[in-house]
């Protein structure tokens, strides 16, 4: 079940850049055509001299917004159009306002710019590129190396040590909308309608480069065409876009173009991954080490957290990350699903796989050798954790035992070498702090207001189907308003924290509501006599933060901040966990790879919603697919940026690509995390499944990939 479906088949469903208002122009962007420099002179004669061009706009008076993981709001600190500096490749440069898209678009191409030239590093190797220890040069605790025991010292001590360095690529996600959206003012008041995960970053991003009061901002983004980390804060067209609009006194509409969204947005920036494990002669890890070069811009340093996961995945007695920091000549790079945990699970599981190799043992059986109970890093109990269970579950519906654990050695009837592999994943738990206002209205109908932004993964749906089920009323009585500063608070939807951290909220705001219409605690309610018995409509609030969370978390969430906490609790840590089982097909003479089947099987906690449950797994397993076999952001090495900016050069899962996929859940609550049970689901849907297909490609062809993605010439 999925409320909105409705509105969005019938296109009745509005996204940022679908308002049409009175008097609306039309904005688009020049970009820098040079990889880092100084910007000697911008000619926008050409420019304006296009029929129906309103302003054509090279510098603006905007403060910095801050980067959003630094305490500040947008996707990265640097504001462009602001001085002389050209940090990286289609960096803005000029912003043309024009009465339509089509003359905007080509006054736009008609600027042009001297620029002068300085070197640039886009790689991890490149010179010029600056390594910095992550928990030197970001000293927060939350970004210490994680480290138990003397790892080194076990593994050399290990019968058996195995160790690999994988390369992962940088990757962009391209959402299908575009991102852009429409600025209007009313008076003194800024209105935006944006797609964004984090409607309440963008008004006080806003109120600070502006340097106007974010009482005077509001931001609404009911519906999100796609976010996957690329509109969690403030980007950089939006300031520039709030200052021609008041200029111009009019509505302005920007769409940027798709091949744009690959230099204003953020994307998954290249990293390297080199594991190293011990073990004894049964294939029970002893130790690991991780240790990990990301990518990151010359301008803000973008965390990694490489390490959070691969360290909580087995039962090590002695654990040692490393995480490090490369700066390049790129835009700031970002969150993008399962950010981290896809690459490093890429490696690891393709490491664990290997082990499973040298020490002969099937390598479902070997990763339930290593399960645990406890967390190595903290020795705390996880306060969940079902892997076990996925793994034997997908094994079984996969039909695993039927495995011949020898490379090459399974084949179809038309020849392929057929493939079989298996890897794990989690992501950990976070809780953001959530405001919820739920009112029963006279006609019986609950309106829920939280914290929260609907991009997709059905959060709308998750809500109305808890409060339906509370109550005991259609779910079609339910009407859920998120996305917009205008209702509620809108703290950032990301990290797979939205249903575990607005759920909570909504539940305490059901059980206020029930006193006020002074119903029981449980059961049905039949809402409409209720309150006509109070003789009004009754308005509540409730809030929550997570397990252990200061209570001024909520402040923090009310003023745009990040305000979240986890996987590490007071007693207990949190992650969620999935087992992917994956087939290829790899046919003999092109060496093209298909994937006929994946069974993935999650624990999640309690499945709030089945059917947009299901729907993120499936996604997640698409896009591990596609990540191993397909995508790569390929860097320009000539004038920097990157060179496949478009959908028909840079290759995603589509349709045909894609065959059976089956997804199961554990669905056993996690009542220690909170009160409704519920743990993330949408990125750990992601994790590992890239390593699946990865091992599944070695078990076809008997050769280990150390790069993604593997495609047809590395398989050949
Ligand atoms: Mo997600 S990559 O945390 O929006």
């Amino acid at each position: 079940m999925r409320v909105d479906a409705y509105e969005k088949v019938t296109g009745k469903a509005l996204y940022g850049a679908d308002r049409v208002l009175p008097g609306m122009a039309f904005a688009a962007l020049a970009l820098a055509r040079t990889g880092r420099g100084r910007l000697i002179s911008v000619d926008t004669s050409a420019a304006a001299a296009v029929p129906g061009v309103l302003a054509v706009e090279t510098h603006f008076d905007l403060a910095s917004p801050g980067f959003v993981m630094g305490g500040g709001f947008g996707f990265q600190s640097l504001q462009p159009m602001t001085d002389d500096h050209i940090a990286y490749r289609g960096q803005p440069i000029a912003i043309v306002v024009a009465e339509t898209p089509v003359a905007a678009t080509e006054a736009a191409e008609a600027i042009t710019a001297e620029y002068e030239d300085e070197p640039t590093a886009l790689h991890l190797d490149s010179e010029g590129a600056t390594t910095l220890v992550q928990e030197e040069a970001i000293p927060l605790p939350f970004l210490a190396d994680l480290k138990v025991g003397d790892a080194d010292a076990v593994i050399d001590a290990s019968p058996v040590t195995i160790e690999g360095t994988y390369e992962h690529p940088p990757q962009h996600a391209v959402p299908m909308e575009l991102n852009g959206g429409v600025v209007h003012w009313d008076g003194d008041t800024l209105i935006v309608h944006e797609g964004t995960q984090n409607a309440n970053a963008l008004r006080f991003g806003l109120a600070q480069q502006l340097g106007i009061d974010a009482a005077n901002i509001e931001v609404r983004s009911p519906y999100v065409g796609g976010g996957f980390g690329q509109k969690n804060s403030l980007l950089v067209h939006i300031g520039p876009l709030a200052l021609v609009s008041k200029r111009l006194g009019r509505p302005v509409k920007l769409v940027l173009a798709r091949t744009q969204t690959f230099h204003n947005g953020s994307f998954r920036p290249a990293s390297r991954q080199r594991i190293r494990l011990g073990a004894d002669e049964t294939g029970k890890i002893t130790a690991a080490v991780h240790e990990v070069d990301q990518q990151t811009s010359r301008h803000d340093l973008f965390p990694a957290m490489h390490t959070e996961t691969s360290a909580r995945l087995y039962g090590l007695s002695a654990y040692r990350g490393r995480q490090r920091l490369v700066q390049t000549d790129v835009q700031t790079p970002g969150y993008m699903r399962a950010p981290f945990e896809s690459p490093s699970m890429f490696a690891f599981e393709q490491v664990v796989d290997e082990l499973a190799y040298k020490v002969g043992r099937d390598p479902v059986e070997l990763r339930l050798a290593n399960d645990t109970d406890t967390d190595p890093i903290s020795g705390l109990p996880f306060s969940t954790r079902y892997v076990a269970d996925c793994l034997r579950r997908g094994a079984e519906l996969f039909g695993w035992s039927g495995r011949n654990p020898e490379p090459r050695s399974m084949r179809a009837d038309d020849g392929s070498l057929i493939g079989w592999g298996v890897a794990i994943g989690n992501y950990p738990c976070n809780t953001a702090a959530t405001n919820a206002t739920l009112t029963a209205g006279e006609d019986g109908r609950v309106t829920v207001a939280v914290d929260g932004h609907e991009m997709g993964q059905g959060i709308r749906s998750t809500i109305a189907l808890h409060v339906a089920q509370d109550l005991g009323i259609p779910v079609g009585d339910v009407v859920v308003q998120v996305g917009d500063t205008t209702v509620g608070t809108q703290h950032l939807t990301a990290g797979s924290w939205g249903t575990a951290s607005a759920l909570p909220s909504v539940h305490s705001g059901l059980r206020e509501l029930r006193k006020h219409l002074d119903v029981a605690d449980t059961g049905d309610v039949e809402v409409a006599p209720a309150v006509a018995a109070v003789g009004h409509a009754v308005t509540v609030h409730a809030d929550s933060v997570g397990p252990g969370q200061p209570a001024d978390a909520l402040a923090q969430s009310m003023t745009g901040h990040l305000a979240i906490t986890g996987p590490e609790y007071p007693g207990f840590v949190t992650f969620s966990w999935i087992a992917h089982f994956v087939e290829v097909r790899v046919e003999p003479t092109t060496c093209r790879i298909r994937v006929p089947r994946v069974v993935s099987v999650a624990d999640c906690g309690r499945v709030a919603s089945p059917v947009t449950a299901a729907s993120q797994v499936r996604g997640g397993v698409i896009w591990g697919i596609g990540a191993a076999l397909r995508e790569e952001s390929m860097v320009d090495d000539r004038f920097g940026g990157f060179v496949n900016s478009t959908l028909e050069e840079y290759p995603v899962m589509v349709n045909a690509d894609v065959h059976s996929i089956d997804v199961d859940f554990i669905d056993k609550p996690d009542y220690r995390y909170n009160p409704v049970g519920v743990k993330g689901l949408g990125e750990v849907s992601m994790v590992g499944a890239a390593a699946a297909v990865a091992n599944a490609v070695h078990h076809a062809t008997g050769r280990r990939h150390y790069r993604l993605p593997i495609r047809i010439e590395h398989v050949i």
